[in-house]
């Protein structure tokens, strides 16, 4: 129906899960990004990625309750965050976003706004 939020529409939770874990099984591995993120484990990062996504396409606010506003570049700032790494962070995601193999609409709505969301965040 209508109201559906996109959270529903990809089956709620578990699709942001697998998501969001393949894409950090990326960042893992990658000798640009890795060092960008401050802790040791990247459980951490990838929660707060998962809450923020969930919440953001109409899932539950748990990201807002634990997390305040997202603000988003100012969160970025202390990351040097250029066109390569804004690549590497998209290339990861794509492998991602295919990995749900998603209806073609909803992977694009989803894709789309990964990209403009990773080119609003360049700051070098
Ligand atoms: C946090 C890198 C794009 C959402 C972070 C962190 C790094 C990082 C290093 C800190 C990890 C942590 O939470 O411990 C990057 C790079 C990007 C990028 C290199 C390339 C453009 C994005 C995009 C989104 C996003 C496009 C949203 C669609 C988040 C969120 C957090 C975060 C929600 C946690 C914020 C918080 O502290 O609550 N990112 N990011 N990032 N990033 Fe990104």
């Amino acid at each position: 129906p209508e109201s559906m939020s996109f959270y529903d529409a990809v089956g709620g939770s578990e699709a942001f899960e697998r998501l969001v874990h393949r894409f950090y099984q990326g960042v893992a591995e990658d000798p640009l990004l890795r060092p960008l993120y401050p802790e040791e484990d990247l459980t951490g990062a990838e929660e707060r990625l998962r809450m923020f996504l969930i919440q953001y396409w109409g899932g539950p606010n748990t990201y807002g309750q634990r997390r305040g506003h997202p603000r988003l570049r100012m969160r970025h700032a202390p990351f040097v965050i250029g066109e390569a790494e804004r690549d590497a962070w998209l290339r990861h995601m794509k492998d991602a976003v295919e990995s749900l193999e998603l209806p073609e609409d909803l992977e694009a709505k989803l894709w789309n706004y990964l990209v403009y969301a990773a080119q609003s965040l360049l700051n070098a």
